[in-house]
This record gives C-alpha cells, structure tokens and sequence, in this order.
C-alpha cells in the first residue's frame, strides 16, 4: 500500500490531498478563486497563478494535518505538470519538486487529463479496463479508450471548443454569471428546451469529433434576436449540448471494443442533464454507467494523487527536471482531428 501526495493547480482550483493505492482518501483540500474571476467573467492566467502562490503552502499543511501524516510517512508527491495554464501548472510543479527533494521522495509529473481519466476508478472498485472515457471539462472535450495505467487511445477530440467552454461563453452572453456550467444549468431548469432552434454541429459525422464553436455563434444570434427569453435560450443550448455528446459517444462506442464501462468525467459530468442522457445511453449498450461523484468531477487533487498512486504502484516515476507543460496530449499518436483548430 503506499500514500501519495497529490497537488492540482492547472486552472483556477488550488488543490492538495493524501490518497493511498487502497482508494482511501486521507485528506483532500481544496480553494476555489472563483471571487477573484468574477470580475473578469473567466479565469485571468495572471490572477490563477499568483493566487495560488499564496494559497497553495497552506493547503498542503492542511492537508497533511487532516490526514495525520507527516510528510516524511508519504511515498511520492504527484502534481500536475499540465495540461494547462503555465504560470499555474509551475507553482503546483516547482512545489512539489521542493518537497520531493527535502524529503528525499520520488516525483511524479502527472498529465491532468490522466488524473481525469483514472478518477472513475477511485469512486468505483469494481471498475476494470478497458472502458470508454467520455472527458468533458473547460480545457478538454475528447473520448479516450483507457486501456490501462498510461495507455489511452483518443477516438475523439474537439475541432473547437470544449464543451464546458461553451457553457461558460453562453453562460456570459446571457448575463448569468460565472462560472457558467452550474449558472446554464439553473437558468435551463425553468426554460423550454425545445423554444430556440440551435444546431447539433458534427452530429451524425462518421468521425466522434466535437464542434461547439457554431453553437457559440447561434446562442449571440438568438439572444441579440430578442426574440427569446435567457432561460429558454439556456435550456436548448444545453439539449443541443447533451444531443451531441450523445450522438458522437454512441459513435465512440462502436470504436471501442471490449469496452467494460461507459464512463464519463470532467467538470460538465457534474451537469445533471448530461448525466441522465449518459445513463440512457449506457442501459441502451448493455454497458455499465460510471460517473464520479461531483466533488471528483471538477479539478481536485484526489483524483492527481490516485492517478500518481496506480503510476507509482508500477514503478512510473519521474526526474526533478521534469517540465511545466501548457500543452500534453495524452495520446501523442492520435491523429490530428480535421479542420482542428478552426475556431468561429
Ligand atoms: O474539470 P474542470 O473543473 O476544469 C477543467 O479541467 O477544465 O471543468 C470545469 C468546467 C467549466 O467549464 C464549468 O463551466 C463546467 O466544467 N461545469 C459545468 C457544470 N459544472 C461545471 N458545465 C455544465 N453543467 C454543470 N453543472
Ligand atoms: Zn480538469
């Protein structure tokens, strides 16, 4: 059994949390900046990264102390080392490297994407490889075949936008705050599905690509139409949101073969509609249906330290010089999605 210490610090959470290879969560902390953004309507990289300088020391102390364990009792620290905004990814890296060398323990740079893919299994002891991962957060919107420990296939990614991305964006052309997926939600409970006319982009494309760009512009023509109210014009972005991931899921699934699991994580898994269309679709394929707790869905550092808890059980340790990474395919072999990078 050993005991992993896990930071996150890729976006605007700042995270710390114990975690043993037996799925046991010591500890987990965990300060979110969302005050600090509001202003600015989404994350500044600046603001991100400073405030988790001054956050991040405490958090682990903390940590530490919840959990009752000195570091010295720890096996490795695992941290982030990106995807993700850089000044960020750097405390939480530069930190653990710190502690990694005073303490005389090994570091583990961890692809957050991996912490992501792995989360399922933390909440699930009965989940085996492989399973269809349908990964839906900010920065990302892929479905990822998870084969194993460091070994994932990418059948899909998105041309564009991520979808959560895109709940945040109409969740700012609609006045509803941020950050926008929980705010999209809310307004979508009291709206009419079916009232705005919104595109399905890629839908039924032989590809299981994403493409939510278009949807973008569709939600600005709708609200500066005035024809709509902001809660009708929430709740169709979101059916046209959940068709999609529906519609190219169903599409990743004939890919994936043998899969045990349809599996879904990121922070958008937290979204209740999306959930239910995930659970239909999941009964209809005769397949499992594993979604995270809500807590493991959006970025925490539990899911950093059990991803670095199953890489150090089969000895997937990194250097000291490991790099800060913006940018960190998962897959490095997966194609090149066309027309990627084509943004509306
Ligand atoms: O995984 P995450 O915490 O951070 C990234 O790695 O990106 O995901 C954050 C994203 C944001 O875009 C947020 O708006 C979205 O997840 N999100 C939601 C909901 N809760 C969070 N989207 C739709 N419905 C929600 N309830
Ligand atoms: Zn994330």
């Amino acid at each position: 059994m050993s005991l992993i210490l896990g930071i996150e610090s890729s976006c605007d959470e700042t995270a710390a949390a114990l975690v043993t290879s037996d799925r046991e969560v010591l500890a987990h902390r965990l300060a979110g900046q969302e005050a600090a953004h509001r202003p600015f309507g989404g994350v500044v990289p600046e603001i991100a990264a400073r405030a988790h300088v001054e956050i991040l020391p405490e958090l682990i102390k903390g940590a530490l102390a919840d959990a009752g364990v000195g570091l010295d009792q720890v096996d490795a620290i695992a941290a982030t080392a990106g995807p993700g905004l850089i000044g960020g990814v750097m405390v939480g890296l530069v930190t653990a490297k710190g502690l990694a060398l005073a303490a005389g323990k090994p570091l583990i740079a961890l692809n957050h994407l991996e912490g992501h893919a792995l989360s399922p299994m933390l909440s699930q002891p009965d989940l085996r490889f492989p399973y269809l991962l349908l990964l839906v957060s900010g920065g990302h919107c892929q479905l990822l075949f998870v084969e194993g420990v460091g070994r994932y296939r990418r059948l899909a990614t998105t041309i564009d936008d991520a979808a959560g991305e895109a709940f945040d964006k109409t969740a700012k052309l609609l006045g509803l705050g941020f950050p926008g997926g929980p705010a999209v939600e809310r307004a979508a409970v009291s709206g009419d599905a079916r009232a705005v006319p919104l595109p399905r982009p890629l839908i039924r494309s032989a590809e299981p690509h994403f493409s939510f760009a278009g949807l973008k512009g569709a939600v600005l023509r709708a609200r500066d139409s005035g024809q709509y109210a902001a809660n009708d014009i929430a709740a169709s972005f979101q059916q046209a949101v959940v068709d999609c991931l529906v519609d190219r899921t169903e599409r990743a699934l004939a890919k994936a073969q043998g899969a045990t699991a349809l599996v879904v994580a990121g922070g958008v898994a937290a979204n209740g509609a999306v959930r239910s269309a995930l659970t239909r679709l999941a009964a209809s394929s005769d397949l499992p249906f594993v979604a995270p707790p809500l807590w493991l869905c959006t970025d925490n550092a539990a899911m950093i330290a059990w991803a670095g808890a199953l890489r150090f059980e089969v000895g997937l340790v990194d250097e000291l010089d490991a790099p800060a990474r913006a940018r960190w395919p998962l897959d490095p072999d997966a194609e090149r999605a066309r027309g990627a990078g084509v943004k509306a």
